[in-house]
């Protein structure tokens, strides 16, 4: 580890500014959901461009899950440069074992391992004591520190769990070498102001929880995933953990775009640096879209095909005059290639006007009402009017056009 990594593990850069790390778990959680599925090569060219968007780690999968996951984080680990590199292992010695064996040639890695602490996982699925998975995540710990000197450790399903328990957990991966406590909203059940006093609680409660950098995990299930990671920051998490279009188990995870843009927007509440490519979220998005089973929904918050479309004359209006009338960030700066004016029965002269001057026509201001009342009759039949439609409106109504 450089002093530069060694500084940006405990969540601070060199000039003292606060920064929040982001781990990326596309590879890892987000493969494990139905549809997205990735081969080799396409976790290759993904980890690539998680490097190119400056994601601080990058969960490159879980090892131990099959003979390709353990190929792939490998891969990963030698081929991929900037994030440090960190696979998945249960509470397990051949977990673990595996882990180390898949990230070792990485330029920085982690181990990030992780144990039930809920009574209901504990009871049902575990069928152990609260004593044994005390003892359990010390050793997990304990090994992977003997592997690699970053170790990350999870007590899964946190947020159902009692929060004296948690902090005992919390404590051991500590004492036994955690420097870095992921805290879980594993079926994503919490609420913003109950996922912030987790956060609190273990700041006030850990001793010396400055040189521990607390983390979010938040899973979709109410909707809530970046609510809630946001929660967890202001509440003093310095790391997010988060997925390319919130792909995730069940309804997902939190979506990093969203969080970024927030981060961005909302700079006035969230004083803090990242080495998040703002550029790159579009891109990212996209080549992650090509390479699952689906594209995210066109409503989707930063990086769906309408987040930054307008179809209503008043904001068509309001944007081509200025565009911070209804754009709270500029399509360009999440590398959205343009602003999107959309024309459809909402729309007004104005928007008709902009779009006939992109395709080169200048019309007159008679000739201008008289297309724009065929427009309005046609986009009435019509969900979306596309250009070829504006150029047939044009010939049946034998406008004159004028090049502009
Ligand atoms: O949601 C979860 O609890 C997880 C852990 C393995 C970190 O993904
Ligand atoms: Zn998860």
């Amino acid at each position: 580890m450089t002093d530069d990594s060694k500084l940006k593990a405990t969540g601070q850069t060199e000039r003292g500014a606060e920064r929040l790390l982001f781990l990326d778990t596309t590879l890892r959680d987000g493969e494990q959901s139905p549809g997205c599925t990735m081969h080799h090569e396409e976790k290759l060219r993904m980890a690539h461009q998680l490097a190119a968007l400056g994601v601080d780690i990058l969960e490159a999968g879980f090892p131990i899950a099959s003979a390709g996951d353990f190929e792939s984080v490998r891969a990963i680990a030698r081929e991929v440069r900037g994030p440090r590199i960190t696979g998945l292992a249960r509470a397990k010695r051949e977990d673990i074992e595996t882990a180390a064996r898949a990230v070792e040639a990485a330029a920085s890695n982690r181990i990030h391992t992780f144990l039930s602490s809920s009574d209901i996982h504990l009871e049902h699925q575990m069928r152990i004591s609260r004593q044994q998975a005390l003892d359990q995540a010390g050793e997990a710990v304990r090994l992977s520190r003997s592997f690699v000197e970053d170790v990350e450790f999870s007590p899964m399903d946190a947020t159902r769990t009692d929060p004296e328990f948690l902090l005992q957990m919390v404590m051991v991966a500590i004492e036994a070498g955690a420097t870095t406590i992921n805290i879980p909203d594993t079926v994503g059940y919490s609420l913003p102001e109950e996922y912030a006093a987790i956060f609190r609680m273990l700041k006030q409660r850990v001793p010396d929880s400055e040189r521990i950098t607390f983390s979010t995990h938040c899973h979709d299930d109410l909707g809530m995933a970046v609510a809630n990671s946001l929660a967890g920051v202001q509440a003093g998490a310095r790391q997010v953990e988060c997925t390319i279009n919130g792909i995730g188990e069940r309804a997902g995870n939190a979506a990093l775009e969203e969080i970024a843009a927030a981060l961005m927007v909302r700079r006035d509440r969230f004083p803090l640096t990242s080495g998040i490519v703002m550029k790159q979220l579009y891109p990212t998005s996209q080549l992650l879209s090509e390479i699952v089973t689906f594209s995210c929904s066109p409503n989707k918050a930063v990086v769906g095909a309408n987040a930054f479309a307008h179809e209503s004359g008043i904001h068509q209006h309001g944007v081509l005059a200025n565009p911070l009338t209804y754009e709270i960030m500029t399509p360009e700066s999440v590398g959205v290639p343009a602003s999107n004016i959309v024309l459809g029965k909402h729309s007004g002269r104005r928007a008709l006007e902009h779009r006939l001057k992109d395709l080169g026509i200048t019309l007159t201001r008679s000739d201008l009402d008289v297309l724009y009342r065929r427009f309005t009759e046609l986009a009435d039949r019509k969900k979306l009017i596309y250009e070829q439609d504006l150029l047939e409106l044009l010939q049946t109504q034998q406008i004159a056009l004028t090049e502009s």
